[in-house]
Formats: structure tokens, C-alpha cells, sequence
């Protein structure tokens, strides 16, 4: 196929030297800013923020995150304290941890408070080279975004509606897995997790319409992770035209999906998609929803098929626990039994989500799964210098947070790497959530606003697999899950092997 970006071969010597150039500047930059002191944000002297060193200086800290940057952040916190540097070459982030730091963190706003950290600035920053920076720039967008997000994915009506859709796709999907024999299930929950979103998202006949979507979504995501996209977009490596090309064609469908909806309003009307929800709620914002589309199905997708795969994989592999969840889910008193209609489903899935009554086994265990594959960082932009604990963070810095560390502190959780779900009792989660030790969803204005969708996704699979199906997972011990280059949830390092079979009335 003709590449889209047609790049000038250029001659060795000229390569070598635009690839050496940046990086010399990035290690000056860098080698500049350890030496110089941080400016005070107050007439009190700052406490010096203390930068997380290992192995090569300056680079070092760099090689290791490559390795395992969920044990480099442990180690960092164990070693420096709540509040720390870390220096990535291509990223500088000062991490926050602990209640205070939750508090500060997740108040923030966009400057339009007194608190002083952005969400929408540090998110822009991170994904502009995947959607592009109209969401970012169009005045009023923020909050027309919200406000459209949190009702379209949250009412009970519309919930309602995608209930029915995804009980239908999980039935077949199940189905299907059965009959494939040995799966990979974490591949297999991302192609549902994916075509949920489709459905639900884009409506079925850019489901049927666009075949080829699903697919190009899968390489747009996985492109977007590797550092020739991530960090070093602006190169012309195959890897980063490749990813160009596949995100222009996304964009052509969605604009071409989102045009055809806002021209012929007639032929759509009665459509209950999400897309279709937003095109007749936000009018004047045609040119963004192509890319607000394509945000939404990019903050869902990897943290949905993650935890739906490892809550599988962690309860079909314990013998006990998935005699226990089976009996549960299989009891007649479960809210998702087969025959409950989808209203007293979505019904059940809100208050799921809220944590309103003691939660039945299923919902422990995905409370765990949350808990032990939390997302590893969290951003937010320093609008103007400021202050946390002492340490003075100038205009520009890049804070973060990690609920992966959050959840693993061991003065909360004793245990903190076993996957145990009874740690989840109503008043435990309570305790949990007031002491801001528990945070898989977010917290405050930008908490994740698709929980109650996704609450009510992950439900269904799960009641649906441990009630209508035996599962055998094949390999002998889970494997560790793979936070480099992770986009939320992580996924394995290798893949895990499941086998359905059906149940029969006589297997009963
Ligand atoms: C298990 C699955 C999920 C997890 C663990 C998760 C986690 C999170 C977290 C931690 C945040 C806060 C980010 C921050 O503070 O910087 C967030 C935000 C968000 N999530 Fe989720 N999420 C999940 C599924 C979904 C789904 C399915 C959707 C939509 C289809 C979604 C849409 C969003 C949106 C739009 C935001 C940004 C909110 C804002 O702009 O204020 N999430 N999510």
C-alpha cells in the first residue's frame, strides 16, 4: 500500500546527526535542571524535592522505568517519602502520594479555583498526537463534554438501553469462546470489550457498516503505547507513519459516521447510541465529536478488557473462590440472574457502582482486581507555581499520582499483593474511601464518568461465564502483568490461556 506520508530519504550522515542533536539538548536540558534549584513559590524556604536516582547518572532512573515502572515507583516511595522526582528523559513528573496528596490532586480543576493543578491541560499534553488538540482549544468544550458524557453514560434510561445490548453481545461472545476451544482471554476480552464499545458508542450500523473498525482501533491503541509514537512521534520511523496512517482512516470513519448524522437528521432520529445522543445534544460542536468519540472509546477500552480479564483469570483459577462465585452467581437471589430484565440489571449495576449495599462476591473480587491492577499514573499540569509539603513545584511542572502505589501502601492493606476480596466489606470499603486509600475510578470533578457503564459491562460477563459456563484456566501460575508502556490497566505478560465449556442440565 502507498504510504500516506511520503518521507525524502535522507542521507545517513543527516539522520544520524537529527537523531544525536535532540538528545545532546535533552541531556543538557536535563543535566541544567538538577543542578539549579527549584524556584521558592513562598518567602519560606522550599524543602528540596528529592529526585529518584539508580544506576547510570541522569539516564539511569530512565532504563530502569523501561524494565518495571510499577516496582521503580514502590521503590521511589519506599526510599524518598510521599513526595518525589522522577526524571524520564522525554517526561519529568513530581509524584505525590498519601491522603493529603489525594485531596490536593484530585480537587484540581483548571486553574478556574484556587487549586492550581489542570486536568485538561496535562491530559492534552499526553494525547494530543492522538486526537489532536480541538477538544482542547474549542472554548466551552470542557464542559459541554461533561455534562453530555455524564448523562449519556450515566442515566438509567439511557443505561437501560445499552444493558440490553451488552447481555445480547456477551451471550454471543461466550458462546463463541466455547467453541474455539483454548482462547487467549485477555485478546479475547479486548475484541468484546471493543465491540461493546462500538455498539453501545457508535451505534450497530457503524458496527456493520464498519467492519474493519474494530480491528484498526486494536493497532491505534497498541501503535499508540510504543515510545516511536509516544515519545518520539516527530520521527519519521515506519512505526510512526503506520500509526498516521490508521489514525487517519479512524477519523475518516468517525467524520464520515458523525457527518452522515447531523446531514440527514431524519434517518437517524430514534437511533439511542451514545454518538447519536451527543450529535443532537451538541449541535454546534460537529468538528470536535469525531475526536471526542474516539477519546471516549480510548479512556474505556484498555482499563474495561483489563479488568474483565484478570477478575476472570484470578477466580477461574482458584479452585475455592470460583466454587464460591459460581454458587453466588448460579443462586436465584442474584440481581443478574438469567430472566431479570435489563432495567433491575442497570438498576443493580448503579448501585453496584456506588457501593450502596454489602457487595456480593463477583463485585468483591472485581474490587480487588481494581485494587491490585490499579492504573499506574495519573497527571495533572501546574498552571502556576505552587507548593506541596514544602516543596516548591514552579508553573510547568508535571505532577502525578499513582493509584498502583496507593493501593499498595502495606500500613493499609495487609498482604498488599495477594488477591484477597474479603477485604471488601461495606464498612471496609467505606473506611477505605474516606481515608483516601482507594482510588481505582479517580476522585472529584474528573473521577471516571463511564464507571456506571462499565460496572454494569463487567457485571454481565462475569455473572454470564461463571453461571452458564465451566471455566479452565490452562496455565499453571498467573503471569505478572506488563506495566511498561501500559495506556490504564495493565495487561499480562504472557498470554492466559482459558477453556469454556457450556453447562449442561446434567453438569448442573
Ligand atoms: C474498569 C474500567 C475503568 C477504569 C479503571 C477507569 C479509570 C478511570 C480513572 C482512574 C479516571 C480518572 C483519571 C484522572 O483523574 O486523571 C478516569 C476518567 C475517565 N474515564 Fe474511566 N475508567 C474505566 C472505564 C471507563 C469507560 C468504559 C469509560 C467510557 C466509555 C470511561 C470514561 C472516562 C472519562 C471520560 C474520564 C475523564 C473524566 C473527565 O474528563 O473528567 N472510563 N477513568
Amino acid at each position: 500500500m502507498e504510504p500516506l506520508l511520503q518521507i525524502p530519504s535522507l542521507p545517513i550522515p543527516l539522520l544520524v546527526a537529527l537523531l544525536i542533536t535532540p538528545l545532546c539538548a535533552l541531556l543538557l536540558k536535563n543535566w541544567l535542571s538538577h543542578t539549579s534549584p527549584p524556584r521558592p513559590a513562598s518567602e519560606q524556604p522550599p524543602r528540596k524535592l528529592k529526585w529518584y536516582r539508580s544506576g547510570l547518572p541522569i539516564i539511569g532512573p530512565a532504563i530502569e522505568f523501561q524494565k518495571a515502572p510499577n516496582v521503580l515507583l514502590l521503590k521511589a516511595r519506599r526510599e524518598l517519602g510521599d513526595v518525589f522526582g522522577l526524571n524520564l528523559l522525554a517526561k519529568r513528573f513530581v509524584f505525590v502520594t498519601g491522603p493529603e496528596a489525594h485531596r490536593w490532586f484530585f480537587n484540581g480543576d483548571d486553574g478556574t479555583s484556587s487549586c492550581e493543578l489542570a486536568f485538561e491541560k496535562a491530559v492534552q499534553e499526553l494525547t494530543s498526537h492522538l486526537f489532536g488538540n480541538i477538544m482542547f482549544v474549542t472554548p466551552g468544550w470542557p464542559e459541554r463534554a461533561r455534562k453530555v458524557t455524564v448523562t449519556g453514560l450515566g442515566t438509567l434510561q439511557r443505561l437501560t438501553y445499552y444493558t440490553g445490548i451488552i447481555q445480547d453481545e456477551v451471550d454471543r461472545s461466550l458462546a463463541a469462546w466455547a467453541q474455539l476451544g483454548a482462547v487467549d482471554l485477555f485478546r479475547e476480552c479486548s475484541r468484546l470489550a471493543m465491540t461493546l464499545q462500538i455498539r453501545c458508542l457508535l451505534g450497530d450500523d457503524v458496527s456493520e457498516g464498519f467492519p474493519e473498525l474494530k480491528d484498526l482501533y486494536y493497532d491505534f491503541e497498541h501503535l499508540a503505547a510504543l515510545p516511536e509514537v509516544a515519545q518520539f512521534g516527530w520521527f519519521p520511523s515506519a512505526t510512526a507513519r503506520r500509526f498516521a496512517r490508521i489514525r487517519k482512516r479512524m477519523f475518516a470513519i468517525l467524520e464520515t459516521v458523525v457527518n452522515e448524522r447531523f446531514d440527514r437528521p431524519d434517518e437517524h432520529k430514534g437511533r439511542r447510541d451514545y454518538a447519536q445522543f451527543v450529535v443532537e445534544n451538541c449541535p454546534d460542536y460537529r468538528q470536535i465529536v469525531p475526536a471526542h468519540l474516539l477519546s471516549l472509546m480510548f479512556a474505556g477500552h484498555v482499563n474495561t478488557a483489563g479488568t474483565m480479564g484478570w477478575n476472570i483469570a484470578h477466580i477461574a483459577s482458584d479452585e475455592a473462590l470460583r466454587r464460591a462465585v459460581c454458587a453466588k452467581v448460579r443462586s436465584e437471589g442474584d440481581p443478574f440472574a438469567r430472566g431479570a430484565d435489563v432495567s433491575s440489571m442497570t438498576s443493580a449495576g448503579i448501585a453496584i457502582a456506588a457501593n450502596r449495599a454489602e457487595l456480593p462476591l463477583v463485585d468483591k473480587c472485581g474490587r480487588e482486581t481494581n485494587r491490585l491492577y490499579g492504573i499506574l499514573i495519573l497527571v495533572r499540569a501546574v498552571l502556576k507555581d505552587t507548593a506541596f509539603d514544602g516543596i516548591a513545584l514552579p508553573k510547568g511542572t508535571t505532577v502525578a499520582f499513582s493509584p498502583y502505589v496507593c493501593h499498595r501502601d502495606p500500613l493499609v492493606y495487609t498482604d498488599v499483593n495477594k488477591f484477597d476480596p474479603k477485604r471488601y466489606s461495606k464498612a471496609g470499603l467505606e473506611e477505605l474511601n474516606t481515608n483516601r486509600h482507594y482510588v481505582p475510578f479517580g476522585a472529584g470533578r474528573h473521577a471516571c464518568q463511564g464507571q456506571r457503564f462499565v460496572t454494569i459491562i463487567l457485571r454481565i460477563i462475569w455473572t454470564t461465564l461463571f453461571r452458564d459456563f465451566e471455566p479452565l484456566i490452562e496455565n499453571l501460575a498467573l503471569p505478572e502483568p506488563e506495566y511498561y508502556g501500559a495506556l490504564g490497566t495493565p495487561l499480562p505478560k504472557a498470554p492466559v490461556k482459558l477453556r469454556l465449556r457450556k453447562r449442561t442440565e446434567e453438569s448442573s
